[in-house]
């Protein structure tokens, strides 16, 4: 499976945080907006990932991440001139996609909870058609909803409706076998001049082939689009990672635990940025699974 982390837009909502740099770089309390999305495509045990951003921003994605391979990862990096829609990145990622199914996520989602790894694993090892994630939120009309049935049937989605059908927010992260590309290619621009994620999904349902899990309450789903919503998400993070000494979306600690890279090339990674806390946890975990023996 193939993963894409679409990390463009204006993010206008931000300004004037991010007229000079990508809103998905602007940190979540200690580390890159994108870690964290990028933290739950390596959860799925996907290695092959797409940074899809605005032109401009795209040399400062590169100078974080490189290609990826100090994680044990393959990273490589398209331009979306325009932000023309979210679905557009399965366009423009077509070729990245090949003949294999992809996790789409966006840049500004942040996800936490137990059992995720296992379960985004079991998802991309038996995927048929579209998989969503729904999640309860006070204010569906922000967002894509989603409808369930008495059986937890995917019944309905909507973009934004006025009225929603249900109380459950349908998050940035989708996984689609490849029959998405064709979809993706065969929509058309919505009434806002967009390729709406919603009518690639609204696609899958037609065929009988979109699901949605519930994330359920002991779930935590946040996005980064208002300074409000930054500084939630901010807060959220600091209070788990201070109160458990556990660290949320620490990339080097994820490869390190899926076995991307062994603990001596951690400690390394971890010793680049031993000024730092995030730096020294990195140290501290890699010496515990053995670096230097
Ligand atoms: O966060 C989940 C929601 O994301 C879903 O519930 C909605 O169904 C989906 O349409 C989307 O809604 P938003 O209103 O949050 O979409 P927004 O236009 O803000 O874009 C989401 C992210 O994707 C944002 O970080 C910017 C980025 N983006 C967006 C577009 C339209 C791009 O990189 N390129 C684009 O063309």
């Amino acid at each position: 499976m193939k993963g894409i982390v679409l990390a463009g837009g204006s993010g206008t909502r931000l300004h004037p945080t991010s007229l000079a740099i990508s809103k998905q770089l602007i940190p979540v309390y200690d580390k890159p907006t994108i870690y964290y999305p990028l933290s739950t495509l390596m959860l799925a045990g996907i290695t092959d990932i797409l940074i899809i951003s605005n032109p401009d921003d795209l040399p400062q994605f590169e100078r974080l991440l490189g290609d990826g391979s100090q994680l044990g990862l393959r990273i490589t990096y398209t331009a979306q001139a325009h932000p023309n829609g979210i679905a557009e990145s399965l366009v423009l990622g077509a070729d990245h996609i090949g003949d294999d199914s992809v996790a789409l996520i966006l840049g500004d989602n942040v996800f936490h909870g137990p059992r995720f790894s296992p379960m985004l694993r079991e998802i991309s090892r038996s995927l048929d058609g579209c998989v969503l994630f729904g999640y309860q939120v006070h204010d569906p009309e922000r967002y894509g909803v989603g409808e369930v049935d008495a059986d937890g049937k995917l019944i309905s989605i909507e973009e934004k409706p006025t009225r929603p059908r249900s109380d459950r927010a349908i998050t940035g992260l989708y996984f689609y076998d490849n029959n998405v590309v064709d979809i993706a290619k065969n929509i058309q621009p919505s009434a806002r001049g967009e390729l709406e994620i919603t009518d690639v999904n609204l696609r899958y349902l037609a065929d009988g082939k979109a699901t949605m899990i519930d994330l359920g309450r002991g779930f935590t789903w946040l996005d980064t689009g208002t300074p409000e919503a930054l500084l939630s998400a901010s807060q959220f993070v600091h209070v788990l990672e201070t109160r458990q000494q556990v660290y949320i979306a620490c990339l080097e600690e994820i490869a390190l635990r899926m076995g991307f890279i062994d603990a001596d090339a951690c400690y390394e990674l971890g010793l680049k940025l031993s000024k730092s806390d995030y730096g020294r946890y990195v140290m501290k975990l890699a010496k515990n699974w053995g670096a230097g023996n």
